[in-house]
């Protein structure tokens, strides 16, 4: 069969990347421009500072990612890009520019939903990966527990219903003074601390619920917070940073246990940003390892955003034959499972 090539193209929030990939898992180039710097002083992403950035950025971007592949724009199969779910004003600007690109180069133009990116982020750090298994993806922006049936078919199992985990771990590592994105502080933090000094209440929802919440522990961890202040004593950050975790790390780990038992499957992967959590890593690997489970997680560089994951997982929409015409829109709040 002959190579595909496709240069992907990935700007949901605050990095702006482009990748190079061959036969979806080779990753020939994997540009990425982090905005963290410039969103940091306000302790969060500011939409409108990250589209204008990512309009600034993107050719240069583009260009780095061909030139370091080797690669001529005629040389590639197609374009794909991040349309959903993530900022609007952001997506739009990897969506028109990947349109222009399709247009001018008359290459086919592959749609590709964020988490499924994430998702495939576990194919590019293992190239005998192959569905179906079981992802729990944690990210700033979504915590899922997804069936991967196949390459290109997803079934969500449970969703959060208010934060995201890396949403909490951003606010609370605010709350106890860490800069942004807080989630990687409070994991450093944590390991200065003793998980057992401060507990929080683990939000279970329904029984049975596969579904999280992470609102509640964030009042939680303020309350602590509040109630130590009114008594005139100081809190213990590192103690607190490592109970918060324990709280979540075992809500995740334990829901992901079972939402392969219901599924029957016997390989669970971890996706998103937070996958980099090395609490969150420790745990689900010893509860696989208790269970007889197989465990994959994604190399550090790929649990962040990057362009890579995109072209992996818009190289199977490719083989299934998704194209978007040049009307394609960036969604806000696509959902993965709209078959
Ligand atoms: O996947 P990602 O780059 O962006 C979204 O799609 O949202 O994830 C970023 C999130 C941030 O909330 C960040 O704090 C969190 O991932 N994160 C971590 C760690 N590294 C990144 N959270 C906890 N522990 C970490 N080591
Ligand atoms: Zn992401």
């Amino acid at each position: 069969m002959k190579d595909v090539l496709i240069l992907s193209i990935e700007t949901s929030c605050d990095e702006t990347a482009c990748a190079i990939t061959r036969n979806g898992r080779e990753v020939l180039s994997d540009t990425v421009f982090s905005q963290i710097d410039l969103h940091r002083r306000y302790g969060g992403v500011v939409p409108e500072i990250a589209s204008r950035n990512h309009l600034e950025k993107i050719s240069t971007v583009v260009d780095e990612a061909l030139e370091e592949a080797g690669v001529n724009l005629e040389d590639l199969d197609a374009i794909a890009v991040t349309n959903g779910p993530g900022l609007v004003g952001a997506l739009l600007v990897g969506v028109s520019y990947a349109k222009g690109l399709a247009y001018a180069l008359k290459k086919p133009l592959v749609p590709v939903h964020h988490i499924e990116g994430h998702i495939a982020a576990n194919y590019l750090t293992d190239p005998g990966l192959e569905p179906p298994f079981l992802c729990l993806v944690v990210s700033g922006g979504h915590s899922h527990l997804i069936h991967v049936q196949d390459h290109t078919t997803f079934v969500v199992l449970g969703r959060t219903r208010d934060d995201a985990v890396g949403e909490a771990y951003d606010k609370v590592a605010r709350t106890l003074g860490l800069p942004y994105p807080g989630g990687p502080e409070l994991d450093m933090l944590a390991k200065k601390g003793d998980r057992k000094k401060v507990h929080f209440t683990r939000t279970w929802l329904e029984k049975g619920s596969l579904d999280f919440s992470f609102s509640g522990i964030k009042s939680g961890v303020l309350n602590h917070l509040n109630s130590l202040a009114m008594k005139g004593e100081a809190f213990h950050a590192a103690d607190v940073a490592a109970g918060f975790q324990e709280a979540v790390v075992e809500v995740l780990v334990t829901k992901t246990l079972e939402a392969a038992k219901r599924t029957g499957m016997d390989t669970v992967a971890l996706a998103g940003g937070v996958a980099a959590n090395s609490r969150l890593r420790e745990a689900l690997q010893e509860a696989c390892n208790e269970q007889g489970l197989i465990l994959k997680i994604p190399d550090f560089r790929y649990c962040t955003d990057n362009a890579a994951m995109i072209g992996c997982a818009g190289y199977y929409r490719y083989l299934a034959g998704e194209r978007a015409g040049l009307d394609l829109n960036a969604i806000p709040n696509l959902q993965i499972d709209r078959k």
